[in-house]
């Protein structure tokens, strides 16, 4: 399969919040997009997509770009899209990420073939609330919590501060700032009250883990998945005072101290046992919300030595700094090789599905 040249769409999404600015673009839309020619001048850093579609090309394939921009045009534009696989890069739809999964669905309803999650593993992922109730069955350990929406609550273990609260359907640490870590009942109400507010969405009350944040890359399906080595986010230089967690200023935010003072890097002094109980809690977690092709978990080690499942990442960013390609790195894959394994595993499903349904006819 590896040698075989394959015709390659990466799905992204954009979205464009200024109404004029959307019709100018609607007039000049051409949904099939050629790579961006690169602006010689600054030296920019490369997005994902741009590192995911070089590396496509260095394996052979042919690679080009589809955009998701929001509007229906696109949607119909994909459905006649003749790509031999998308990889799929889409976050949202019309900036709206609750959306991801619509996407990933009609993909599916198309009959294409893509890369990472199906839409069942993002509706489960993307709801932690729910994430958080399959792991519990599954006896995977996750910070007790509690959901409240607009006066209502919709679930509540008997948490205890400090806590954390956060929209329970939301990604890349938006809400998550200093004031996400609650010590009492004002301060947490007024921050479900913001996360209301400022998001329509239902918050999620946790226990407060302290401890080391370590995140589990998996690659592979089912029966099959390997857990990459293990990376830590070392937040242990944040100034005094401040709360100890991947805020949104952590993770993207490059001019702020708490983006400099931070660091993901090979998770070390691990002892073997801690590290197989951390393997096989993520993957335990990747299996069990049926994440496929790839994935990532994010942990914390307790003190005491607990392993609990913070979230679980379907197609997580796969951008060349950041923590899943650090993982497969240390494993010994190249960044080529890595997109290539996600391409294999994606192009293998669909081929066992065939061979499957040949033989049923037999
Ligand atoms: N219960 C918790 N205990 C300790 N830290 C937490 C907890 N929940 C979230 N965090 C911190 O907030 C960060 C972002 O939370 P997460 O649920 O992963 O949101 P996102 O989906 O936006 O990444 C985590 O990486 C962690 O640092
Ligand atoms: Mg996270």
């Amino acid at each position: 399969m590896s040698g075989a040249k394959l015709k390659i769409a990466l799905l992204y999404d954009v979205w464009n919040e200024d109404p004029a600015a959307a019709a100018a673009k609607e007039e000049a839309a051409t949904v099939v997009r050629k790579p961006r020619k690169k602006v010689k001048t600054v030296k920019k850093e490369k997005t994902d997509r741009e590192e995911i579609f070089e590396a496509l090309q260095r394996l052979g394939h042919e690679p080009y770009y589809f955009e998701l921009d929001g509007r229906p045009q696109s949607l119909h534009a994909l459905s006649r899209c003749d790509a031999d696989l998308i990889f799929n890069l889409t976050e949202s739809f019309d900036g709206d990420d609750t959306k991801e999964m619509n996407v990933v669905a009609y993909v599916d309803l198309l009959g294409l073939r893509y890369t990472g999650a199906g839409p069942h593993a993002i509706i489960l992922a993307q709801d932690k609330a729910i994430a958080k109730k399959i792991f519990a069955f599954h006896g995977i350990k996750t910070p007790f919590f509690a959901t409240a929406y607009r006066g209502r609550i919709e679930h509540a273990h008997d948490i205890s501060f400090p806590l954390i609260v956060k929209p329970s359907w939301e990604d890349g640490s938006i809400g998550i700032d200093a004031g996400a870590v609650v010590t009492n009942i004002k301060e947490m109400m007024e921050r479900v009250e913001y996360i209301q507010d400022e998001f329509d969405s239902p918050a999620l009350i946790e226990e407060f883990i302290e401890g080391r944040e370590l995140y589990a890359g998996v690659l592979g399906s089912y029966e099959r998945a390997q857990v990459l080595p293990l990376i830590e986010l070392d937040l242990s230089r944040l100034p005094e005072g401040t709360p100890k967690i991947a805020s949104y200023d952590v993770k993207f935010e490059k001019n702020t101290e708490a983006y400099k003072l931070t660091k993901s890097q090979v998770a070390e002094d691990l002892d073997e046992a801690t590290m197989k109980r951390l393997s096989d809690t993520a993957l335990a977690a990747y299996r069990a919300l049926k994440l496929r092709d790839y994935g990532r978990i994010d942990m914390r080690l307790s003190p005491n030595g607990d392993v609990y499942v913070i979230e679980a990442n379907p197609n997580p960013w796969l951008a060349s700094r950041q923590e899943f390609a650090m993982a497969a790195r240390a494993s010994g894959l190249s960044y080529t090789e890595m997109i290539g394994a996600i391409i294999d595993l994606a192009m293998s499903r669909y081929l066992n599905a065939s061979l499957a349904s040949a033989a049923a006819m037999r």
